[in-house]
Protein backbone atom coordinates (compact mmCIF):
# COMPACT_ATOMS: atom_id res chain seq x y z
CA UNK A 1 0.00 0.00 0.00
CA UNK A 2 1.52 3.01 -0.94
CA UNK A 3 0.10 5.34 1.55
CA UNK A 4 2.82 3.35 4.06
CA UNK A 5 5.30 4.87 2.43
CA UNK A 6 3.84 8.96 1.38
CA UNK A 7 5.42 11.85 3.39
CA UNK A 8 8.28 9.59 5.60
CA UNK A 9 11.55 9.65 5.27
CA UNK A 10 12.99 6.20 5.50
CA UNK A 11 16.16 5.41 6.26
CA UNK A 12 17.55 2.19 4.85
CA UNK A 13 19.86 1.18 1.67
CA UNK A 14 17.65 3.05 -1.50
CA UNK A 15 17.93 -0.19 -3.69
CA UNK A 16 16.29 -2.27 -0.85
CA UNK A 17 14.26 0.36 0.05
CA UNK A 18 12.88 0.40 -3.15
CA UNK A 19 12.54 -2.44 -4.07
CA UNK A 20 9.14 -2.55 -1.09
CA UNK A 21 7.26 0.03 -3.26
CA UNK A 22 4.85 -0.89 -5.42
CA UNK A 23 5.21 -0.62 -9.14
CA UNK A 24 4.06 2.66 -11.20
CA UNK A 25 3.18 4.42 -8.18
CA UNK A 26 5.57 7.63 -8.60
CA UNK A 27 4.62 10.70 -10.25
CA UNK A 28 7.95 12.46 -10.19
CA UNK A 29 12.05 11.01 -9.21
CA UNK A 30 14.27 13.82 -8.40
CA UNK A 31 17.48 12.86 -7.01
CA UNK A 32 20.87 13.33 -6.23
CA UNK A 33 22.70 10.26 -5.65
CA UNK A 34 26.14 9.61 -4.17
CA UNK A 35 28.86 11.01 -7.15
CA UNK A 36 31.58 9.32 -6.27
CA UNK A 37 33.85 12.18 -6.80
CA UNK A 38 35.03 12.28 -2.71
CA UNK A 39 38.80 11.31 -2.08
CA UNK A 40 39.47 10.49 1.42
CA UNK A 41 41.04 13.78 3.41
CA UNK A 42 41.06 16.22 0.55
CA UNK A 43 40.49 19.62 0.41
CA UNK A 44 41.16 23.13 -1.09
CA UNK A 45 43.46 25.16 1.57
CA UNK A 46 42.33 28.21 1.99
CA UNK A 47 45.88 29.54 2.35
CA UNK A 48 46.94 28.32 -0.80
CA UNK A 49 44.58 31.16 -2.31
CA UNK A 50 46.36 33.76 -3.87
CA UNK A 51 43.34 35.17 -4.19
CA UNK A 52 41.18 38.32 -3.05
CA UNK A 53 38.54 35.92 -1.82
CA UNK A 54 36.04 36.43 1.43
CA UNK A 55 36.13 32.86 2.44
CA UNK A 56 37.79 32.53 5.63
CA UNK A 57 37.61 28.32 5.67
CA UNK A 58 39.04 25.37 3.82
CA UNK A 59 36.74 23.91 0.88
CA UNK A 60 36.26 19.87 1.65
CA UNK A 61 36.48 17.58 -1.69
CA UNK A 62 35.71 15.00 0.67
CA UNK A 63 31.89 14.56 1.28
CA UNK A 64 31.86 11.10 3.23
CA UNK A 65 32.18 7.77 3.33
CA UNK A 66 28.91 7.58 1.53
CA UNK A 67 30.10 9.39 -1.09
CA UNK A 68 33.67 7.05 -1.63
CA UNK A 69 32.23 3.63 -1.24
CA UNK A 70 33.09 1.93 -4.79
CA UNK A 71 36.74 0.12 -5.63
CA UNK A 72 36.30 1.26 -9.06
CA UNK A 73 33.65 3.01 -11.43
CA UNK A 74 32.55 -0.51 -12.73
CA UNK A 75 31.40 -1.59 -9.07
CA UNK A 76 30.10 2.03 -9.16
CA UNK A 77 28.03 2.03 -12.46
CA UNK A 78 26.62 -1.61 -11.59
CA UNK A 79 25.00 0.42 -8.32
CA UNK A 80 23.69 3.35 -10.28
CA UNK A 81 22.28 0.57 -12.75
CA UNK A 82 20.27 -1.16 -9.72
CA UNK A 83 18.59 1.63 -8.49
CA UNK A 84 17.81 3.18 -11.60
CA UNK A 85 16.00 0.00 -12.88
CA UNK A 86 14.14 0.57 -9.44
CA UNK A 87 13.09 3.96 -9.91
CA UNK A 88 11.56 3.05 -13.63
CA UNK A 89 9.80 0.32 -12.10
CA UNK A 90 7.89 2.75 -9.67
CA UNK A 91 7.37 5.50 -12.03
CA UNK A 92 3.89 5.84 -13.35
CA UNK A 93 3.76 5.53 -17.31
CA UNK A 94 4.65 9.33 -18.37
CA UNK A 95 6.65 10.28 -14.89
CA UNK A 96 10.09 12.21 -15.40
CA UNK A 97 13.15 11.57 -13.62
CA UNK A 98 15.51 14.25 -12.17
CA UNK A 99 19.42 13.03 -11.77
CA UNK A 100 21.77 15.39 -10.50
CA UNK A 101 25.31 13.41 -11.38
CA UNK A 102 28.69 13.84 -11.77
CA UNK A 103 29.04 15.72 -15.01
CA UNK A 104 31.74 13.60 -16.29
CA UNK A 105 29.64 10.33 -15.62
CA UNK A 106 26.11 11.06 -17.42
CA UNK A 107 26.57 9.66 -20.70
CA UNK A 108 26.33 6.66 -18.53
CA UNK A 109 22.25 7.39 -18.67
CA UNK A 110 22.06 7.99 -22.43
CA UNK A 111 24.44 5.70 -23.56
CA UNK A 112 23.42 2.79 -21.39
CA UNK A 113 20.84 2.75 -18.61
CA UNK A 114 18.30 5.08 -20.68
CA UNK A 115 17.90 2.47 -23.57
CA UNK A 116 18.34 -0.59 -21.92
CA UNK A 117 15.04 0.27 -19.66
CA UNK A 118 13.25 1.85 -21.94
CA UNK A 119 13.57 5.76 -20.46
CA UNK A 120 13.09 8.50 -23.02
CA UNK A 121 16.13 10.54 -22.39
CA UNK A 122 14.59 14.33 -22.94
CA UNK A 123 17.85 16.74 -21.84
CA UNK A 124 20.58 17.79 -19.40
CA UNK A 125 19.57 20.27 -17.45
CA UNK A 126 22.27 22.49 -15.33
CA UNK A 127 22.40 24.22 -12.61
CA UNK A 128 24.40 27.63 -13.50
CA UNK A 129 26.44 28.86 -10.13
CA UNK A 130 26.50 32.26 -9.82
CA UNK A 131 29.45 32.33 -7.14
CA UNK A 132 31.67 29.38 -8.22
CA UNK A 133 34.64 28.58 -6.66
CA UNK A 134 38.10 30.36 -7.51
CA UNK A 135 40.33 28.45 -9.34
CA UNK A 136 43.63 29.59 -7.00
CA UNK A 137 45.86 27.44 -9.05
CA UNK A 138 44.54 28.78 -12.24
CA UNK A 139 45.17 26.02 -14.10
CA UNK A 140 41.42 25.09 -15.83
CA UNK A 141 38.04 26.77 -16.27
CA UNK A 142 35.90 27.30 -12.88
CA UNK A 143 33.46 24.75 -12.17
CA UNK A 144 30.13 26.73 -12.37
CA UNK A 145 28.08 24.12 -13.16
CA UNK A 146 26.23 21.15 -12.32
CA UNK A 147 24.33 18.30 -14.70
CA UNK A 148 21.06 16.96 -14.18
CA UNK A 149 19.95 14.32 -16.65
CA UNK A 150 16.39 14.76 -17.53
CA UNK A 151 14.86 11.39 -18.69
CA UNK A 152 10.61 10.25 -19.14
CA UNK A 153 9.28 7.32 -19.21
CA UNK A 154 7.39 7.04 -22.21
CA UNK A 155 6.43 10.06 -24.71
CA UNK A 156 4.55 12.66 -22.02
CA UNK A 157 4.91 16.23 -21.58
CA UNK A 158 5.89 18.18 -19.22
CA UNK A 159 2.62 18.98 -16.57
CA UNK A 160 3.29 22.58 -16.16
CA UNK A 161 5.26 24.38 -18.84
CA UNK A 162 5.18 27.65 -17.72
CA UNK A 163 6.30 31.20 -19.81
CA UNK A 164 8.66 30.49 -21.71
CA UNK A 165 11.37 32.99 -20.07
CA UNK A 166 11.79 30.46 -17.58
CA UNK A 167 11.90 27.65 -19.54
CA UNK A 168 15.63 27.30 -20.60
CA UNK A 169 17.30 23.64 -19.40
CA UNK A 170 19.37 25.71 -16.77
CA UNK A 171 18.74 27.30 -13.20
CA UNK A 172 21.04 30.48 -11.87
CA UNK A 173 21.59 30.09 -8.19
CA UNK A 174 24.75 30.41 -5.95
CA UNK A 175 26.78 27.71 -4.29
CA UNK A 176 25.98 26.18 -1.46
CA UNK A 177 27.81 28.72 1.07
CA UNK A 178 24.68 31.04 0.10
CA UNK A 179 21.89 29.05 0.47
CA UNK A 180 22.81 26.50 2.84
CA UNK A 181 20.68 25.77 5.53
CA UNK A 182 21.50 22.48 7.17
CA UNK A 183 25.51 20.78 7.73
CA UNK A 184 24.66 18.51 4.59
CA UNK A 185 27.52 18.77 3.00
CA UNK A 186 25.82 18.46 -0.62
CA UNK A 187 22.74 20.08 0.50
CA UNK A 188 21.05 21.33 -2.56
CA UNK A 189 19.42 25.00 -3.46
CA UNK A 190 15.77 24.68 -2.91
CA UNK A 191 14.67 26.70 -4.90
CA UNK A 192 15.95 25.35 -8.21
CA UNK A 193 13.96 21.92 -7.15
CA UNK A 194 10.99 23.92 -6.35
CA UNK A 195 11.12 25.37 -10.08
CA UNK A 196 11.49 21.58 -11.38
CA UNK A 197 8.59 20.14 -9.15
CA UNK A 198 6.58 23.02 -9.85
CA UNK A 199 6.96 21.95 -14.30
CA UNK A 200 7.26 17.90 -13.59
CA UNK A 201 3.94 17.37 -11.09
CA UNK A 202 0.78 18.32 -9.80
CA UNK A 203 -0.70 19.36 -6.41
CA UNK A 204 -1.09 15.87 -4.15
CA UNK A 205 1.50 14.06 -6.71
CA UNK A 206 3.62 11.88 -5.45
CA UNK A 207 7.70 12.66 -5.75
CA UNK A 208 10.53 10.03 -4.52
CA UNK A 209 13.88 10.98 -3.93
CA UNK A 210 15.58 7.85 -3.07
CA UNK A 211 18.53 9.70 -1.89
CA UNK A 212 17.46 12.51 0.25
CA UNK A 213 19.99 13.73 2.23
CA UNK A 214 19.27 16.88 4.31
CA UNK A 215 15.74 16.35 3.00
CA UNK A 216 15.26 19.70 0.41
CA UNK A 217 13.20 17.63 -1.63
CA UNK A 218 10.72 16.62 0.56
CA UNK A 219 11.09 20.46 2.39
CA UNK A 220 10.69 21.55 -1.26
CA UNK A 221 7.32 19.15 -2.07
CA UNK A 222 5.80 19.90 1.05
CA UNK A 223 5.76 24.01 0.71
CA UNK A 224 4.50 23.14 -2.74
CA UNK A 225 1.58 20.43 -1.34
CA UNK A 226 3.07 17.35 -3.55
CA UNK A 227 3.78 14.49 -1.20
CA UNK A 228 7.35 12.72 -0.87
CA UNK A 229 8.43 9.99 -0.41
CA UNK A 230 12.34 9.90 0.95
CA UNK A 231 15.21 7.63 1.30
CA UNK A 232 18.85 8.07 3.15
CA UNK A 233 21.22 5.17 4.77
CA UNK A 234 22.23 8.10 7.02
CA UNK A 235 20.13 7.67 10.29
CA UNK A 236 21.80 11.23 11.03
CA UNK A 237 20.89 12.98 7.80
CA UNK A 238 16.78 11.28 7.91
CA UNK A 239 16.70 13.07 11.96
CA UNK A 240 18.15 16.36 9.90
CA UNK A 241 15.43 15.65 7.11
CA UNK A 242 13.27 15.23 9.65
CA UNK A 243 13.46 18.06 11.66
CA UNK A 244 13.99 20.49 8.65
CA UNK A 245 10.18 19.30 8.10
CA UNK A 246 9.13 19.90 11.33
CA UNK A 247 10.13 23.58 11.03
CA UNK A 248 8.33 23.66 7.22
CA UNK A 249 4.56 24.60 7.13
CA UNK A 250 2.75 22.91 4.29
CA UNK A 251 -0.04 25.89 2.79
CA UNK A 252 -3.39 25.96 2.32
CA UNK A 253 -3.71 25.33 -1.47
C1 LIG B 1 24.34 13.96 -2.66
S1 LIG B 1 23.62 13.54 -1.15
C2 LIG B 1 21.96 14.19 -1.27
C3 LIG B 1 21.86 15.62 -0.81
C4 LIG B 1 20.46 16.21 -0.91
N1 LIG B 1 20.10 16.45 -2.28
C5 LIG B 1 20.32 17.48 -0.11
O1 LIG B 1 19.91 18.53 -0.68
O2 LIG B 1 20.61 17.47 1.08
C6 LIG B 1 23.45 11.83 -1.32
C7 LIG B 1 22.88 11.12 -0.12
O3 LIG B 1 22.78 9.72 -0.44
C8 LIG B 1 22.91 9.00 0.77
N2 LIG B 1 23.25 7.60 0.42
C9 LIG B 1 24.47 7.09 0.07
N3 LIG B 1 24.38 5.78 -0.22
C10 LIG B 1 23.07 5.45 -0.07
C11 LIG B 1 22.32 4.25 -0.23
N4 LIG B 1 22.91 3.11 -0.61
N5 LIG B 1 21.00 4.27 0.00
C12 LIG B 1 20.38 5.42 0.40
N6 LIG B 1 21.04 6.59 0.59
C13 LIG B 1 22.35 6.61 0.35
C14 LIG B 1 23.97 9.75 1.56
O4 LIG B 1 23.84 9.50 2.94
C15 LIG B 1 23.70 11.21 1.16
O5 LIG B 1 22.95 11.89 2.15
Amino acid sequence: MIENFVNKIICGDAVEVLKTLPNESMDLVLTDPPYKISIEGNKIQRTYAHYNWKRRSDIGLDFGKWDRNWESNKEYFEWVALWFAECHRVMKIGAWIYVFFDKQKTGLFDLMLAPTLGFKSRCIYVWVKTNPVPSFRKVNWNSGTEHIWVGSKGNSKLKNFKDQKYMANYFLSPNASAYKETEHPTEKPKKLLQHLIEVNSNKDDIILDPFIGSGTTAVACKELGRNYIGIDLSPDYCAMAEKRLQNTIKPML
